[in-house]
């Protein structure tokens, strides 16, 4: 199989994307979890208990994962919906490699990564690349499982409060005056508008800021770890992180429990946050994320 092909080893049904349709996504999680795992290990990968693992001779392992992994054993831990795929290895590195995307670069992660890191708990950039096609970035692996993980998709009240919490802790945490990015709505509509999306008018008109912090940039569940005892522990995917109001953050990361656990945590996510619900700001950067 060529190199090229990352997606073509797993059945496209399971293909899982911060814009999956909410009503697909969550069965999908489970699909794709369920799928995964029924992989026997390729050797003594795995470093607990359900996490993915497939055989290394059924998968089209690219070249360049391959040759990143130095000998170590890998294993795939997440699929996204362009084809990018995430590899453990078992020398407690993750390999993200993927093709080249408009919407957000690897290197560009790097960068923001490197620096958050020296504020809080996100992944240790170790190497970071791409050709002419596709791009990789290798981390060191943080201890904790995403907020996807069934363990948390079977007790959503916890992981919501971690999640929650950890988001307010970032935006406490991380220094906006220092912020050398941003990701305001004028520069996502741009962004949006140079990828050819067309914008409706009212999206224009952004709410007054709230309260400006260094955002995430998608802080959808998949992107927070949490610990086995119910907290968080570290954001990764951090790709978009820059200077916005807090409310673009919460409103992805609120609506994302819906994608992930059904309706009914969305407002658990912004208590454990702690506001009440601004609706104005949560309908309109929900708006954005779904339209741009
Ligand atoms: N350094 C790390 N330590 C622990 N887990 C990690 C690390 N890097 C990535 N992961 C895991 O791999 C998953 C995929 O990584 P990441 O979110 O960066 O990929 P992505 O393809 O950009 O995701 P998306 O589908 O949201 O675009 C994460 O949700 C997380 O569970
Ligand atoms: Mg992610």
């Amino acid at each position: 199989m060529s190199e090229h092909t990352g997606s073509a080893f797993i059945t496209p049904q399971i293909l899982i994307t911060d814009h999956t349709r909410p009503a697909e996504r969550r069965e999908a999680t489970r699909r794709a979890h369920a799928i995964l795992r029924s992989y026997e290990p390729p050797r003594a990968v795995p470093r607990d208990d359900e996490r993915v693992s497939i055989p290394i001779a059924d998968i089209d392992v690219p070249a360049h994962v391959r040759a990143l992994a130095r000998g170590a054993a890998i294993a795939p831990v997440w699929l996204n919906g362009i084809g990018g795929l995430t590899f453990r290895t078992d020398d407690a590195r993750y390999i993200k490699w993927g093709p080249l995307d408009p919407e957000a670069s690897m290197r560009d992660e790097a960068e923001r990564m490197r620096w958050a890191h020296t504020f809080t708990t996100v992944p240790q950039v170790l190497e970071q690349g791409q050709d002419a096609a596709h791009e990789w970035l290798v981390t060191r692996a943080v201890d904790g499982r995403s907020a996807v993980d069934p363990h948390w998709s079977d007790d959503p009240a916890t992981a919501v409060r971690a999640v929650g919490e950890g988001l307010r802790a970032l935006h406490d945490t991380l220094p906006v005056a220092e912020c050398p990015w941003d990701w305001s709505v004028e520069t996502r509509l741009a962004n949006a508008i140079e990828r050819g999306v067309e914008i409706a008018d009212d999206l224009r008109i952004a709410p007054e800021i709230d309260l400006l912090v260094v955002c995430h940039g998608d802080a959808c569940l998949p992107n927070t770890l949490l610990t086995d005892d119910g907290r968080w522990a570290a954001h990764v995917d951090l790709a978009a992180l820059g200077a916005a109001d807090r409310w673009a953050d919460i409103a992805v990361a609120a609506m994302s429990t819906e994608w992930n656990y059904g309706p009914g945590w969305s407002d658990a996510l912004i208590e454990a946050y702690g506001l009440e619900p601004d609706r104005e700001r949560l309908e309109y950067y929900r708006r954005v994320w779904n339209e741009t």
